[in-house]
């Protein structure tokens, strides 16, 4: 029983590492990869994967020291982006194991009645959407936006094109919905809530969110029965100065129902709603929304793993994070539930978290007190190093997540 829980775990973690591979896209034409670096790349690439073990098979033995997964993100494991046919890249750890590539089938079988619960920034959101899309549309989202009414030019490993068509937008890609201006945000954040149809979700994600200059955005997602009622929640924190109060509205649970629709109209009317102070729950900053005793933790107290990320958008003081792994904790169980998880995820290995010595801190305090707390320290810094380079190249939206915008960019949520 154990072994099949942990492993179960494990397979999780795999899972949200393989997020991280799909999402990822970039165009060495525009890229300032330099020429040399690319030789080593290709060099590396072209060992013969099918000579390592697979990494699933590591975490197999529970008494083994690769059981929990963390060798997937340690520092001292190499990490390879190998370049993909259409010019994006997948995630290649070319001298440890060989990443499984999971069916929308497998994961949802692994994620089994599972909760998932992310809080965090724009980078969260995303990958939230992402996986949420991947189990309902039994496909990842496309790895470009859509190329307008110009041909698109990336084509994946099968020959098909890898951009997202003009009249099925990118679920990660906000710009895609653009309509009436507004940078698409209303039409897509509609759109993730039902619209007046079910919409992308088939009315199985709820969205209480709006766009304003300091967005509320809360997501539920239950896939369906047949699919394994896996349960996704996502709540954004952008900014955080210490007090900053963190407000929202409940969820009506419609998105077990599959009943969910957000209309122009009610998206309207939670903007008013918002310009009313007229809120279902109001705290005085996000660390008390999550402490035990309140509605939040109340409503999320059956999460199975939790991940929270800050760097964006400036330090986690560490009181701060002190509250809310603790408060993640709690949520998944206590430290009786050694089945569940919960992580601090690291941003970033970019350009702005370097450049405000964030990395060092997040990887020295913030994940001290992460495993202070019962909790963990999942490394995307590490496995994502190479985006630094990315930096001021390539502003526009083109690729769904290579962009200077999602990945190192502070002016944008
Ligand atoms: C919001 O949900 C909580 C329970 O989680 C409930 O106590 C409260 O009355 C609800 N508020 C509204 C306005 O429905
Ligand atoms: C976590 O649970 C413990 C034990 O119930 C409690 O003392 C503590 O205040 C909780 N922490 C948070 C942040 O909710």
């Amino acid at each position: 029983m154990f072994r099949s829980r942990s492993t179960r775990a494990a397979l999780a973690i795999f899972l949200l590492l393989i997020l991280w591979t799909n999402l990822r896209s970039i165009d060495l034409m525009t890229a300032t990869f330099k020429q040399a670096a690319f030789a080593d790349l290709i060099t590396a690439t072209s060992r013969n994967d099918g000579s390592l073990p697979r990494c699933e098979d590591l975490t197999q033995n529970p008494s083994s020291p690769f059981s929990n997964g963390a060798f997937l993100t340690s520092r001292t494991t190499q990490v390879v982006w190998k370049l993909r046919n259409d010019g994006s890249r997948e995630l290649t750890l070319p001298h440890t194991c060989q990443l499984k590539r999971y069916t929308a089938q497998e994961a949802g079988k692994c994620l089994r009645n599972k909760h998932l619960l992310f809080i965090g920034d724009s980078l969260t959101r995303y990958q939230f959407l992402s996986l949420a899309y991947f189990l309902e549309r039994k496909r990842w989202p496309p790895r470009y936006q859509t190329s307008g009414y110009t041909p698109c030019t990336q084509f994946d490993e099968g020959g098909q094109e890898a951009c997202s068509k003009i009249d099925e937008p990118n679920v990660c890609c906000e710009t895609d919905w653009e309509l009436n201006g507004n940078g698409g945000w209303p039409a897509f954040m509609q759109a993730l809530g039902g619209g007046v149809d079910g919409s992308l979700f088939h009315g199985r994600m709820e969205a209480q969110s709006i766009r304003v200059p300091i967005s509320i955005e809360r997501y539920e997602y239950i896939s369906s029965e047949e699919d394994g009622r896996t349960k996704l929640s996502s709540l954004s924190e952008f900014f955080w100065p210490k007090y900053r109060p963190y407000h929202g509205w409940n969820l009506t649970g419609c998105a077990k129902t599959g009943s969910c629709r957000y209309s122009p109209e009610s998206y309207i009317k939670n903007i008013e709603r918002d310009h009313n102070s007229d809120w279902d729950w109001d705290y005085p900053n996000i660390a008390e929304a999550f402490t035990t005793g309140s509605q939040l933790h109340t409503e999320l107290q059956d999460t199975n793993y939790a991940f929270y990320n800050r760097g964006l958008w400036g330090a986690l003081q560490i009181d701060k994070a002190q509250i809310m792994m603790d408060a993640l904790r709690n949520m998944t169980g206590g430290r009786s539930e050694a089945n569940n998880r919960c992580f601090f995820r690291s941003t970033t290995g970019c350009q702005r978290t370097r450049e405000w010595a964030l990395t060092s801190m997040e990887y020295n305090d913030v994940r001290k007190t992460s495993y202070e707390s019962g909790c963990e320290y999942f490394d995307i810094g590490h496995v994502t190093e190479e985006f630094g380079g990315l930096y001021g190249v390539d502003s526009e939206f083109k690729h769904v997540f290579w962009n200077d915008k999602h990945y190192v960019s502070l002016s944008v949520v």
